[in-house]
């Protein structure tokens, strides 16, 4: 494992933003800077960290822990669901085809969990007992495993998520029955695998988020799947002895980033405030031991200025 003292140095060798000229048509998210060319589109993915919808600044390399774990998931699924990836011609730039996104996210769940206001903890203790068409026994309690995995579809194209079931999303015209269908088989395919694949790392693979999109006519996982920026995972080890005890469960994602925002006042609104050296170099140890635990890899620091090295990488895609 990376020590303290070699993330330190590169506190300041971070990836905030890019504005490459000729590799086409820019498009910001909030973690990521898309270059659309026809049918085919550039991700760079940065260093910016989101949490609670606002972008609150930069991990040292992030960017490359969340790219080289969706290439590492993209690769091993690649068989059982068709991906939209090309190439990876850099560890923080992925090109993949361009896709229609479906309107809907897709959110798979094996656990009854989280805190904001679309998750399925927060409902289930409102009273909700069936959350987007799935119906939920009473008497579960936080972090509980459900019988089997769930799918709660958010709309995407909003400014804040909304659940929706498939029969809203249906009459709403976000989509139509068997796409729906096929979709939800691509993501349970997925989240199985990857449940499996934890599992003998000693991880639960508690729920993720895909976006799937169609691709010459196909349905096709796009975006990033399975990184701790779109999942959450748990130790498996210490899981029931914290459930029993009604405790927290040890966590694997962001979650470290959101509850040290949470304890200095900041659920989202107002201003953020500014993450502090201390914070950022632990957030990135914790990303990194997220992408040695889950892959079974050993992360290859580079330490050459960041921008230098993605710019390089770009220049053979320049129209
Ligand atoms: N193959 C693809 N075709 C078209 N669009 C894609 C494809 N893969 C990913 N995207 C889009 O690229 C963008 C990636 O950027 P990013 O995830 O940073 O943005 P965001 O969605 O605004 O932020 P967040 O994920 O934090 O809500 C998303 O809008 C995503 O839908
Ligand atoms: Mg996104």
């Amino acid at each position: 494992m990376i020590s303290d003292s070699v993330i330190r140095e590169q506190l300041t060798n971070v990836l905030d933003e890019t504005s490459f000229a000729g590799i086409g048509e820019y498009e910001k998210g909030k973690v990521r800077d898309s270059y659309k060319q026809d049918g085919k589109r550039i991700i760079v993915v940065t260093d910016r960290i989101s949490a609670f919808d606002c972008v609150l600044g930069t991990i040292p390399f992030k960017g490359q822990v969340l790219n080289q774990l969706a290439a590492f998931w993209f690769e091993k699924t690649k068989d059982i669901v068709p991906n939209h990836v090309i190439s990876i011609p850099d560890p923080n730039v992925m090109v993949v085809k361009e896709c229609e996104q479906l309107p809907l996210e897709f959110i798979v769940r094996g656990y009854i969990t989280g805190v904001t206001k679309t998750s399925a903890w927060y409902n289930y203790e409102q009273g909700v007992r069936n959350l987007c068409g799935n119906p939920l026994p009473d008497g579960l309690k936080k972090n509980q495993k459900l019988d089997h995995p769930i799918i709660t579809p958010t709309t995407k194209l909003e400014k804040h998520d909304r659940n929706v079931s498939k029969e809203e999303a249906i009459a709403e015209g976000l989509i139509d029955n068997d796409t729906f269908d096929e979709a939800a088989d691509l993501c349970f395919k997925l989240y199985n695998y990857g449940v499996e694949h934890a599992a003998k790392q000693g991880l639960i693979f508690v729920d993720t988020k895909y976006e799937i999109g169609r691709y010459d006519g196909k349905l096709v996982i796009s975006d990033e799947i399975n990184t701790p920026d779109s999942s959450r995972y748990w130790y498996m080890d210490t899981y029931q002895e914290l459930l029993d005890a009604g405790e927290e469960q040890r966590k694997l994602d962001k979650e470290y980033v959101r509850e040290w925002l949470a304890a200095q006042g900041f659920i989202g609104d107002g201003e953020a405030p500014v993450l502090t050296d201390e914070v950022r170099v632990e957030a990135a140890k914790r990303y990194i031991m997220a992408y040695e635990l889950i892959t079974g890899r050993e992360f290859v620091v580079t330490t050459e200025p960041v921008d230098e090295r993605i710019e390089k990488a770009v220049q053979s895609f320049v129209v």
